[in-house]
């Protein structure tokens, strides 16, 4: 298994640990470099902890005016649709805290797939000032495992999973029917940390999958940061299909 594992006794135990170590992650970078920048990971897992750090236990601590969040991956509806992850940050975090609007990288989906994506990549490019072949380095990059084996919108067989050179790609899913938008390894595999959220029942095949097999068949098993620190922060539920592990 790559990486570190952390498995919490209870949902609520792993939205607090994932808040504790994503504000540590922002505290430590805005100190360290003057500025942190985040991938956050859209879907349903990470709602809480997103909630959880607009709350006065969290949000006062963290210098959101040095914080520039950007999104792992975004559906291809406006911002306002339910299915939307920028709404979902929004919702949950983003009306609650002070944090400039030039630091909120919004992945703009509504509009053409293509031209999203292309456009997600300059801003990449001009926010962390990079050369024609830069690739950004996150401090944080927060992901979740979907039932089978994708993780940010790198859905299995899609060729965005095979993506080396683009920063960003757009992708057509088959199998829900939709348009998305979304980093790529070479992006996610740069992070200073890439975190996994990974939470219930309903994950606990595909989690002993890739944490245990090791075929590499899942494009989640393809995240493997080639200098910087990859943890799962999974709840009992999640990990009740492991063989038995050592917990560090
Ligand atoms: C998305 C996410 C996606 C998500 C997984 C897990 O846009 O849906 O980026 O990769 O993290 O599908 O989603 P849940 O947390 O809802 O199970």
């Amino acid at each position: 298994m790559k990486g570190h594992l952390e498995i919490l006794p209870t949902p609520d135990a792993l939205v607090q640990a994932a808040a504790e170590q994503i504000a540590r992650a922002l505290i430590e970078s805005v100190r360290a470099r003057g500025r942190a920048s985040v991938a956050l990971s859209g879907g349903s897992t990470p709602r809480g902890v997103y909630s959880l750090l607009a709350s006065d236990q969290f949000r006062s601590n963290i210098p959101w005016q040095g914080v520039h969040l950007f999104w792992g991956d975004e559906r291809c509806v406006p911002p306002t649709d339910a299915e939307s992850n920028y709404r979902m940050v929004n919702d949950a975090l983003l009306q609650f805290i002070r944090i400039p609007v030039e630091n909120v990288h919004r992945i703009v989906g509504e509009g053409n797939p293509a031209e999203a994506a292309a456009l997600y990549e300059r801003e990449l490019r001009q926010v962390f000032g990079l050369q024609e072949d830069g690739v950004p380095r996150f401090d944080l990059m927060l992901l979740g495992l979907g039932e089978d084996g994708h993780t940010a919108s790198l859905f299995p067989g899609t060729s965005a999973v095979n993506e080396t050179t683009r920063l960003v790609t757009e992708l057509y899913v088959e199998k829900l029917n939709a348009y998305r938008v979304t980093l790529t390894f070479p992006v996610i595999n740069h992070s200073r940390q890439v975190v996994f959220l990974v939470s219930g029942k309903s994950k606990a095949p595909i989690l002993r999958e890739v944490l245990q097999n090791s075929l590499l068949t899942y494009p989640a098993q393809l995240v493997h940061p080639s200098s910087g620190e990859l943890h799962w922060l999974v709840d009992q539920d999640a990990a009740s299909r492991l063989e038995t592990v050592n917990q560090q």
